[in-house]
């Protein structure tokens, strides 16, 4: 039943993917819009198949949609499909139950990165080797970032508006992407204890008390989820077939 990839590999890629969103029916939903006539979690998944260190792929599916994103996914890789749960956090854990302990590196991915390049995979899973419990992909922040509160807009706008009420030093910030790469058993741990209420799972790590670590991301690694973002996307694939 366990789907495998690599038998040598090291690393478990966890895709939850059970939003209410992700129903095969008419709606859009994110993860099976269109890039280039193929759903954005085929291609996200064939980026994470062709990492070498990758051995096993588990996508946590709408308990209503599993049989039908197996049937999805089955020419493209061999990926573990199971139902996931009511919150993003539960379907992380269910994925997360699928995989054997002797799997020491664990990702969880975003199948709306869909041009993820391999390469950024294996620096995740290179730094959780080399101990890291926690691993981020993140980029600088390049925009101007200013912190607002409620206020009132001009003369004769009538209604509530915000006011600046300080800019944010843009240089200690920065951007997160996926995949977050994890110690096998700093994950289970932190997902046994959370609460639900986080959407990033570095984020359960950091109320832990561990150390998160950053390494650089990817420009290839972009959330698509805007038009404008489905636009660039295509032309990435055109231009670079990443
Ligand atoms: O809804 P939201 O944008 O926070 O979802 C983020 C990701 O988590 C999506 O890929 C979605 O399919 C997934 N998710 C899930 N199980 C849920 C809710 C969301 O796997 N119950």
């Amino acid at each position: 039943m366990t789907a495998q990839l690599n038998a040598r590999g090291d690393v478990a890629v966890l895709v939850p993917a059970a939003g209410a969103g992700l129903r095969l029916g008419p709606g859009g939903p994110k993860a099976l819009r269109l890039l280039a006539g193929e759903p954005l979690l085929v291609h996200a998944i064939r980026r994470v198949a062709a990492a070498d260190s990758v051995r096993l792929i588990v996508v946590a599916a709408p308990a209503a949609e599993v049989e039908a994103v197996r049937e999805l996914l089955a020419p493209v890789a061999p990926v573990t499909v199971v139902a996931g749960g009511a919150e993003r956090q539960e379907s992380v854990s269910l994925a997360l139950a699928a995989v054997p302990a002797e799997i020491e590196v664990v990702l969880v991915h975003d199948a709306a990165r869909a041009l993820t390049p391999p390469q950024l995979i294996e620096s995740v899973a290179a730094a959780v080797r080399q101990g890291h419990p926690a691993v981020i992909p993140v980029l600088p922040v390049v925009d101007t970032i200013k912190e607002v509160g409620p206020g009132e807009l001009g003369p004769g706008e009538p209604g509530p508006g915000e006011i600046v009420l300080g800019t944010v030093d843009r240089s200690v910030l920065r951007s997160v992407q996926t995949p977050q790469g994890f110690r096998h058993e700093v994950l289970a741990a932190v997902h046994a204890s959370a609460d639900g209420a986080l959407t990033d799972d570095a984020g359960l790590v950091e109320k832990a008390g561990l150390p998160v670590t950053c390494v650089p991301g990817s420009e290839l690694a972009l959330k698509i989820t805007r038009p404008l973002d489905l636009i660039l996307a295509e032309a990435l694939l055109h231009v670079r077939s990443p």
